[in-house]
């Protein structure tokens, strides 16, 4: 019998048939000129608070459908209470005095498509699979460099301290197998990797406009 596409790419975890058939779109949004700016320690820290001001609408989207999908069979198991950030971004905020957040027009359109897949739940875990693995991960590297390149210290980075989650490759391992045991056919699992990866274009575009407003000394 020919092995179909189908057959063969069964073979592979979906976990890592996730990672790599957005790796590119990773790339593009961990080089995005914001990002960059970022990490080279050319923007000023208030470019730095307004992403965070972002992220307040972002995950209070993520964090109200994780409300309502919390005892759902197969979205229930990755509403894990320790991963919730939406009080650590309050904390930053208050850190970096941003009194009255205001999202960017990005970042409503991110936070819409979050909302609308509240009724899909495995297109609620692509977007959960974005942000929270992705913070777990390369977060860490923007943890280190904010006192480093920005000299912010005595707070503005509880957004990600995950220290309540135990050890990092533990949980990693755990996400990953949540993944895999998702009963998902192979089209469904092909409609969660692209709304991964409309999940990276949305996180771009907000880089984007975050980019186009960023303090003069970036430019
Ligand atoms: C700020 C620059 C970034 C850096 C330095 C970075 C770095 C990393 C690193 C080192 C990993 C771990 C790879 C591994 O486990 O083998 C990772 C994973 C990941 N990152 Fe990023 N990243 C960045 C930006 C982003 C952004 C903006 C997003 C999404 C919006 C994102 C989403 C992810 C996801 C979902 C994973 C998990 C991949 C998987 O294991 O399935 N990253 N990142």
């Amino acid at each position: 019998m020919p092995v179909s596409e189908t057959t063969s790419s069964a073979a592979i975890p979906f976990h890592q048939s996730v990672r790599r058939s957005t790796l590119e779109a990773h790339q593009r949004a961990n080089h995005s000129p914001f990002m960059d700016a970022l990490f080279d320690g050319r923007l000023a820290v208030a470019d730095y608070a307004r992403l965070v001001e972002q992220y307040s609408f972002v995950y209070g989207a993520l964090e109200s459908v994780s409300d309502t999908l919390a005892a759902h069979p197969v979205a229930g198991p990755f509403v894990i209470d320790t991963l919730r950030r939406r009080d650590r971004i309050a904390a930053d905020l208050d850190f970096f005095r941003v009194t009255d957040p205001e999202p960017l027009p990005s970042t409503e359109r991110y936070a819409a498509r979050i909302r609308e897949v509240a009724d899909w739940p495995a297109g609620f875990v692509a977007h959960h699979y974005t942000r929270y693995l992705g913070d777990v991960a390369g977060g860490q590297a923007v943890a280190a460099l904010l006192p480093r390149r920005y000299g912010v210290t005595g707070g503005g980075t509880a957004f990600y301290d995950f220290s309540d989650l135990g050890p990092v490759p533990r949980f990693r391992e755990h996400y990953r197998a949540l993944l895999d045991a998702a009963p998902w056919d192979e089209a469904e699992r092909a409609r969660v990797v692209d709304e991964v990866k409309t999940a990276y274009e949305l996180n771009i575009a907000m880089f984007h406009d975050l980019w186009d407003r960023a303090e003069p000394a970036a430019a």
